[in-house]
């Protein structure tokens, strides 16, 4: 089934002239008095708008990813990329998105609030995609499909096949969040845009990066997607303190590379140091940074982690995840603790 974007998007979305910013009109030049955007000419460190278009952030990792920079779009986190993907192809109360539960809860929240149905087709069990099912539900008014994968709390990523018949059969966009992509050994689906121009990948500065708190989530997709998300964002939707502290980061490649295999480190020898323990009935493989583990009783497990100062998340009441916590793995020194203290429940 051939996708056009164009017939996608919103009418309202597909016709918009966007707000122009007082630097985008400004074209070249040398300038040395701006008094074209209302800012307050003292100088505070922080008195002019930051760019709009984040231009050197986008050339930034338009390097590191090997992608065009036009191909690139930046949201605070990915979760406004999230909601802005939504509201551009969705007509509220009318269109739907689709997802697998058990996954990440942002995309249910971000169509509820834009007033779009969410249509939901269960994992099977092992955690794999039921594609015929998603393809059939997809002819409901489904806009947007969202794919998880590594998959948060599950762990896993999907197989390759499933995801391209759902790109090719479903008629939607087809957004796959790599939110934990860095973590696995898999490529990601940014090398098959030019393939599919239904296809979103997001990916984001928070996991991998270690910069949550910046706020940088990435989109990579075709440049007419690009075009239509930047023209609905907020003008200044990264701040200027993110884009330089992202910039700063992504010079890091050294440390980001060492602190990545850290982690994949300590989750295996995590993992199998929990597939020791009596309490543990099971621990999901994972390819993200966090083990979705099984206990025979979740709540008491969190409660006790809890007494001794240490929180995980309960995924207990997510279907397919009864009585299982998902648990970030932490330093060498921390996983060590959740050991211990997992050791001395009694
Ligand atoms: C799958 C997934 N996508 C997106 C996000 C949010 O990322 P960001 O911090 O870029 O908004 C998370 C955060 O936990 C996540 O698990």
């Amino acid at each position: 089934m051939s996708v056009d974007i164009e017939k996608l998007l919103r009418e309202n979305i597909r016709r918009m002239v966007p707000y122009s910013t007082a630097r985008d009109e400004f074209k070249g030049g040398k300038v040395d008095v701006f008094l074209d955007a209302n800012e307050n000419p003292y100088h505070t460190g922080f008195n002019r708008y930051p760019d709009p278009r984040q231009q050197k952030l986008k050339q930034k990792i338009a390097e590191i990813k090997a992608i065009k920079s036009s191909q690139i779009f930046l949201g605070n986190g990915s979760d406004e990329i999230i909601d802005l993907i939504i509201r551009t192809f969705c007509n509220p109360g009318r269109d739907n998105i689709l997802i697998h539960p058990p996954t990440y809860g942002m995309y249910q929240v971000a169509a509820e609030t834009n007033n779009n149905a969410v249509l939901k087709v269960h994992l099977k069990p092992g955690f794999q995609l039921d594609v015929d099912e998603i393809i059939t539900l997809a002819q409901n008014h489904v806009k947007i499909i969202f794919i998880c994968s590594p998959n948060n709390p599950t762990g896993n990523v999907f197989n390759p096949q499933d995801i391209e018949k759902i790109l090719i059969r479903s008629g939607a966009i087809v957004v796959i969040d790599e939110a934990y992509m860095d973590f696995s050994d898999k490529t990601s689906w940014k090398e098959k845009l030019a393939e599919y121009p239904n296809l979103i990948v997001l990916q984001t500065l928070s996991k991998a990066w270690g910069m949550a708190s910046v706020r940088v989530g990435i989109a990579f997709a075709g440049e007419r997607v690009v075009q239509v998300l930047s023209n609905i964002k907020l003008p200044y939707n990264l701040n200027a303190l993110s884009q330089e502290a992202a910039l700063k980061a992504l010079d890091g490649l050294e440390v980001f590379n060492r602190r990545v295999a850290e982690i994949k480190n300590q989750r295996q020898w995590l993992r199998s140091e929990l597939e020791k323990m009596p309490v543990v009935q099971m621990v999901f493989p994972s390819e993200g940074n966090f083990l979705l583990c099984r206990f025979s009783n979740a709540l008491e497990m969190y409660n006790h982690l809890l007494a001794n100062g240490i929180i995980v998340r309960d995924r207990s009441s997510h279907v397919l995840c009864e009585n299982c916590l998902r648990i970030s793995i932490g330093t060498p020194d921390e996983n060590r603790l959740l050991l211990n203290v997992l050791q001395n429940y009694t």
